[in-house]
């Protein structure tokens, strides 16, 4: 395009290799956005007439116009998105065309650009944690007073209501909303006007260039505004994060999908078979939500690896930054997407779970708290639980079910009357009332206070 130095057309492999149209063809709107916000100051600053301005509006509208419409083909001579809509312009408008990359560069074109996709990509990841925390919230909802063990270390350990489980993850997918919406803030700065690196000697009103395109400040140093890329890095990140959350629920999927577990049945809609195994029914949409975790924390470390060591100001190397951006944006919306479809069709299969969660073992602790209530220390109170654990073990007899002599014989406070009510599930849940404890007055509250929240 700018022919100017040199005499020689780049090689053909260098056009390949550099090429970044086939990744950022996806900013032409905003691209196109920014483009007629720049060519507007430019007219106020009297390069451009009025009529000139109109012109150049005009053409760009065209062209989005055709692309959106899927009638434009990107040339890949042309190396990215910018080159390729200001090569049509001209082709459209004439000469005037030309006009349009006055006290402009790529490098404050592509900043902005980024940022402006990147704002509408946050907006949307946070409507798609909505409607998966909404999703999670129905799942709960169906199945308010089911009942399931809570593990550490993958061993049942106490009994929880449903809701309470499904919740943390809620409470989970709220911090990510959150990490975006900080990122958001910060992303929220003008950097046209920067130019190359140097700004330009060519002044334009920056400000109103912003207020145009909804940011609500203007970058303040133009080295720093073209060349750094913080803020999809903390995107990256957000998004890592999320995934890590992501993947943590699927395998909770996975395991209670499982005929070990037994405690969800997937629809026939988001499972699939096996092409050797007729009986097989798979939870893959977890499973590739899992694996696809790996790809969101290789894009964060890419942007990382990419920027570390890169002089100031602008670099080619930061031609690579769009791909990660793009890639951790998809893989979590779709992830998003399907988990919710999934989970809006999932049941939950109460009575296994209410067996599980009904081993006397699993309010050893609560026994252990009831002596405590009798003023026995609790490490002492542990230990006399622990070894009724052993004894009811080796007799293999539930802990609730050993004869009252050796209840009594552990400690006098062990009254057939204390054990019976210590072992009631209902009991047990009812008492955990603390701030955040799973009693059904508890989750109930939180639900409320979650469907209360996620209706608006
Ligand atoms: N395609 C380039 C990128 O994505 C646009 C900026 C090019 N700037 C330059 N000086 N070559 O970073």
């Amino acid at each position: 395009m700018w022919k100017g130095r040199f005499q020689e057309a780049a090689s053909g492999l260098l056009q390949d290799y550099g090429e970044s149209v086939s990744v950022d063809w996806r900013l032409f709107d905003h691209d196109i956005r920014g483009s007629i916000a720049h060519a507007r100051a430019l007219s106020v600053a009297g390069i451009l007439t009025p009529e000139e301005f109109c012109a150049i509006e005009t053409g760009l509208l065209e062209i989005r116009e055709d692309i959106a419409e899927g009638r434009f083909e990107f040339d890949p001579e042309l190396e990215d998105v910018h080159m390729n809509i200001e090569a049509e312009l001209t082709r459209r408008i004439g000469p005037l065309g030309a006009r349009l990359h006055t006290a402009r560069s790529r490098n404050d074109q592509v900043a902005l650009d980024l940022r402006l996709w990147m704002r509408e990509a946050i907006e949307e990841t946070r409507e798609d944690l909505r409607g998966m925390q909404r999703a999670l919230l129905g799942f709960a909802g169906r199945h308010a007073d089911a009942v399931l063990p809570g593990y550490t270390h993958l061993q049942r350990a106490q009994p929880v209501l449903l809701p309470h489980h499904v919740l943390a993850y809620v409470e989970m997918f709220e911090r990510d909303s959150g990490r975006l919406g900080d990122c958001a803030r910060r992303l929220d700065v003008l950097p046209l006007g920067s130019g190359a690196l140097a700004g330009s000697t060519i002044a334009l009103d920056r400000e109103a260039m912003a207020r145009e395109l909804g940011f609500s400040r203007v970058s303040q140093n133009s080295m720093d505004a073209v060349s750094d890329r913080d803020f999809a890095i903390e995107a990256a990140s957000a998004l890592a994060v999320l995934g890590m959350h992501l993947s943590r629920l699927s395998e909770d999927v996975i395991l209670w999908a499982s005929a070990e577990f037994g405690f969800l049945r997937l629809s026939d809609r988001h499972t699939t078979g096996s092409s050797l195994m007729p009986q097989k029914k798979n939870p893959d949409i977890a499973e590739l939500t899992r694996g696809k975790t790996g790809r969101l924390y290789g894009n964060l470390v890419a942007l990382l690896t990419l920027m570390k060591g890169l002089p100031l100001t602008y670099n080619r190397d930061l031609q690579e930054d769009k791909e990660a951006i793009f890639d951790s944006f998809h893989t979590v919306r779709s992830a998003l997407k399907i988990f919710a479809e999934m989970m809006m069709a999932a049941e939950f299969d109460e009575e296994r779970a209410r067996a599980a969660a009904s081993d006397p073992n699993l309010l050893a602790t609560d026994l252990a708290d009831r002596l405590v209530m009798g003023g026995v220390p609790f490490r002492h109170a542990h230990e006399i639980v622990g070894k009724l654990v052993a004894l009811a073990a080796a007799r293999r007899l539930p802990l609730s079910g050993l004869p009252p002599e050796d209840c009594l014989a552990a400690s006098p406070l062990l009254t057939p009357e204390t054990i019976q009510s210590v072992f009631s599930l209902k009991a047990a849940l009812e008492a955990r009332t603390a701030a955040g404890a799973p009693s059904p007055q508890r989750v109930a509250e939180r639900l409320a206070w979650w469907n209360e929240l996620l209706s608006a």
